[in-house]
């Protein structure tokens, strides 16, 4: 193996349900890992999927008259499309509905019981479904399951044994001789005090349902979904196939990233099953706080499940990587609140990097004719802003490796506020009017547009979207040796004489008022999809159907504008007047920020003129204009051909 490989995993998530903003989490901070690992030259492989087996899914499935299979084929679909839109980069989906995958477990399966560490007894005990997890009558807390707090069912069957037992010592030392094993140290003395508490022998096959992959010696069995959950990591690789090129390459994983509930699994029963199986331990497994909706979990029965989709439409992706990156306090839970992300959003993102591109490249236009200048000398200001740069991808290095997202994250926006300093303190609009300040004047700017291309280097892990935007806005985009994780050694990597090109805001500002906004970003209705329905292709969107007769419901009307203005003290709503063909209406929209008033007298746009009035900022709106929303990007619903106001839309 060389040096240079990076495998990084997520958890496989349960298909039970469409994934949530937690969940976006985990694998928002891989996706960063491996984008910096790739910058750093490293052969990345970066390994995400779903855990589709279980009495927990097979359950769901049945509640809503589908065959297991079926059903999890829709859920599947909603994540991938979930990463597809918050720029996931990940190398392979694994599924251990796969062939693939059911062969290796059953292969390592095998393995360990041909070696003696499996046998057949009898299980009596107590098991929590929704955690998928075998309790012992002592474990039980109030009864109940020690980590959900939820009811447990008693089981009595037959089943195979995994000898777990006779690794606890093993296994201690090794957590005891390899500190950097278990991450943060808080869950590694966890994990410690929970090995010392002494290992039972684990029960791995069930035989009172059967949506699971069969024990090979004794197909009446299937193999426990932990079990069959874990093997993940090497099946993707082809382990102990003909074709395990890739487990060579980057077997042991360098991190499992997973969430504090099951760091347990991943540090006692994985490397248990590994060690008994003579494969490599992984070098690390980092297990993350919550992040936390109203002080505690989200759930379904309080409403409070967050939808990252919603947030993306909303915010954009970008926004909703850094927001998660940049809150979660190392090891520690963290909490979301729309309002905490839009204040992010805003202050970060809008103020600091916003500002700093559109002041730098309007002044290089205002007072440089849009060239960037070449710089011509260097003063103690500009010595202490390299100097600052010079010494931060080694922090952001330092961070990464030890999955301090936030603290990278700080280490980058002291360059970006250093540089609005900077423009503060050397005032270049004053230096523009002295012909003698010239030379200052060109350095001035030069090193603003440096520091931004450092400071958009360095991001470029965490918000992928990002620098091809601002490479446009500083002429740069066919630099492409100026846009790599090497170029940050030197100060000087904007090419001088490039022509900048004003754009549209970064990160426009987001006014966010609850009450205003009327809809939070909670999932109101779970698409449970019924029988004889035709899944989706893979990698499509499930989204919630309604019938011809609801869509009927819907009056869209081609609707004329006759006036607009703003709405005083809201840089978010324009109030419209329009015509519906002899009716005349007034609405509010939401598209300040995309349209000049002026410029949209006369436009025919679409309106749903039968929603129910509504009033904004004390303004009765009647109907709703419809829009096409991508990111950042909103463009009104027009007629392709010349129609009169008030047609119908249908
Ligand atoms: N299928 C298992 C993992 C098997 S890995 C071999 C599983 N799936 S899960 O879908 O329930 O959870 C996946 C991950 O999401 C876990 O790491 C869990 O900690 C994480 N999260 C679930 N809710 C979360 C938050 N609210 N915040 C952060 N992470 C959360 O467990």
């Amino acid at each position: 193996m060389g040096d240079k490989v990076f495998y990084v995993t997520t958890p496989i998530y349960y298909p039970s349900d469409k994934l949530h903003i937690g969940h976006a989490l985990t694998t928002t901070m891989a996706d960063t890992l491996a984008r910096y690992k790739r910058m750093r030259g490293y052969d990345v492989f970066f390994l995400t999927g779903s855990d589709e087996h279980g009495q927990k899914i097979q359950r769901k499935a049945r509640e809503v008259g589908l065959e297991p299979l079926e059903y999890v084929d829709r859920i599947v679909a909603t994540f991938r499309e979930l990463w597809r839109r918050l720029d996931i980069s990940y190398n392979d989906f694994i599924r251990t509905t796969e062939e693939r995958h059911k062969k290796v477990v059953q292969d390592l399966f095998r393995r360990i019981y041909e070696k003696g560490d499996i046998y057949k007894a009898e299980y009596e005990g107590w098991y929590c479904t929704p955690c998928e997890t075998f309790w012992t009558e002592r474990q039980l807390q109030d009864g109940k399951c020690p980590d959900c707090g939820r009811p447990v069912e008693l089981l009595r069957e037959e089943s195979y044994f995994f000898r777990m037992s006779k690794y606890a010592d093993r296994l201690l030392k090794y957590i005891e001789e390899h500190p950097e094993f278990i991450q943060p140290p808080s869950r590694r003395n966890e994990m410690i005090n929970f090995i010392k508490g002494g290992l039972e022998d684990l029960c791995v096959s069930r035989t009172t349902f059967d949506w699971g992959i069969p024990v090979p010696i004794d197909p009446k069995h299937v193999i426990y979904v932990w079990f069959d959950a874990l093997t993940n990591y090497i099946s993707a690789l082809g382990f102990g196939t003909e074709n395990d090129e890739l487990f060579h390459k980057y077997w042991p994983a360098a991190v499992h990233l997973v969430g504090k509930d099951i760091v347990r699994f991943h540090t006692v029963i994985w490397p248990t099953i590994l060690m008994a199986a003579g494969i490599e331990l992984p070098r690390q497994v980092f297990g993350h706080g919550w992040l936390l909706v109203d002080g505690g979990k989200m759930s379904k029965s309080k409403g409070n499940v967050v939808d990252p989709m919603v947030l993306i439409d909303r915010y954009g992706s970008d926004a909703i990587r850094y927001f998660l990156l940049r809150e979660m306090p190392y090891g520690a839970d963290g909490y979301y609140s729309e309002e905490a992300l839009v204040n992010r959003l805003n202050s970060d993102l809008a103020n600091d990097y916003g500002n700093l591109l559109s002041r730098t490249v309007s002044m290089i236009e205002k007072f440089c004719g849009g060239l960037i200048p070449a710089p011509a000398g260097e003063e103690p200001l500009d010595r202490e802003l390299k100097e600052l740069a010079a010494r931060l991808p080694d922090e952001v290095d330092e961070a990464l490796e030890r999955f301090e997202f936030a603290r990278a994250l700080t280490a980058i926006w002291q360059l970006i506020n250093r540089a609005n300093k900077y423009i503060e303190e050397t005032a270049p609009w004053a230096l523009a009017r002295d012909p003698e300040k010239r030379p200052r004047l060109q350095t001035v700017l030069y090193n603003l547009a440096e520091a931004l291309r450092q400071a958009t280097v360095m991001c470029s892990p965490f918000m992928p979207g990002l620098p091809a935007r601002v490479w446009e806005q500083l002429g740069m985009q066919d630099a492409f040796h100026a846009q790599t994780w090497d170029s940050l050694k030197e100060w000087g990597g904007v090419p001088a004489g490039s022509r900048v090109k004003r754009g549209a805001p970064l990160f426009p500002r987001v006014e966010w008022k609850a009450e205003e906004e009327g809809e939070i970003a909670v999932r109101k209705e779970e698409r449970i999809p019924g029988p004889g329905q035709e899944a989706p292709p893979d990698g499509a969107t499930a989204e919630p159907e309604i019938s011809l007769e609801e869509f009927s419901r819907l009056r869209l009307r081609v609707a004329q504008v006759v006036k607009a203005e703003r709405v005083p003290q809201t840089d978010k709503l324009l109030k419209l007047e329009v015509d519906l063909g002899g009716e005349t209406r007034t609405v509010v929209a939401g598209i300040a920020r995309y349209y000049q008033p002026q410029d949209l007298i006369g436009k025919k746009v679409v309106l749903v003129a039968n929603l129910k009035p509504a009033k904004l900022r004390g303004i009765w709106s009647q109907g709703m204009v419809l829009a096409a929303v991508e990111g950042e990007n909103l463009s009104l619903i027009t007629p392709e051909r010349d129609i009169p106001p008030g047609a119908q839309v249908r």
